[in-house]
């Protein structure tokens, strides 16, 4: 089983950005949690941050045909991009969506989620642990598709 990775804008400044909301912890350290949760589920990963719209829509269509599902955090992009909703419908690969932080106790304008729109579950407000909450929903998922 394989699986795409994504991370949006400002996720790879973590441990500096707003550490009372996001912890302390940085990417790389995030990104050490992942490898270590896909080796424990046995599942291969492909791990992807970018602060640009246009690099997320890139990967994703790019996943067609060589991924079996995505966990995204779109993080700012979450609350504006139609064009990343676009991409994940246009794949149509199971999708769940992460946020560190609980966005649903948070400002006004991160209660809209258009990447959600097309995610087959959300975790929201885990931290680190929701990506790998994340994973192990996807992996019974695809599982349970594959066997119908
Ligand atoms: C975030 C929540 C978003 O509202 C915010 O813009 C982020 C991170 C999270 O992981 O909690 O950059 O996606």
């Amino acid at each position: 089983m394989k699986l795409l990775i994504i991370n949006g804008p400002n996720i790879n400044m973590l441990g500096i950005r707003e550490p009372d909301i996001y912890g302390r912890e940085t990417y790389g350290d995030l990104l050490r949690f992942l490898k270590e949760t896909a080796e424990r589920e046995n599942m291969d990963i492909e791990c992807f941050q970018s602060n640009h719209e246009g690099a997320i829509v890139d990967k994703i269509q790019d996943a067609y045909g060589r991924f079996d599902g995505i966990v995204i955090n779109p993080a700012a992009y979450t609350h504006t991009s139609v064009a990343i909703l676009d991409a994940l419908k246009a794949v149509a690969l199971p999708a769940v969506e992460i946020h560190i932080s609980d966005v649903s106790k948070r400002d006004d304008f991160r209660q809209i989620s258009y990447a959600g729109m097309a995610c087959v579950k959300t975790y929201a407000g885990y931290g680190f642990e929701g990506y790998a909450m994340g994973m192990r929903y996807l992996k019974e998922y695809i599982k349970g598709d594959g066997n119908e």
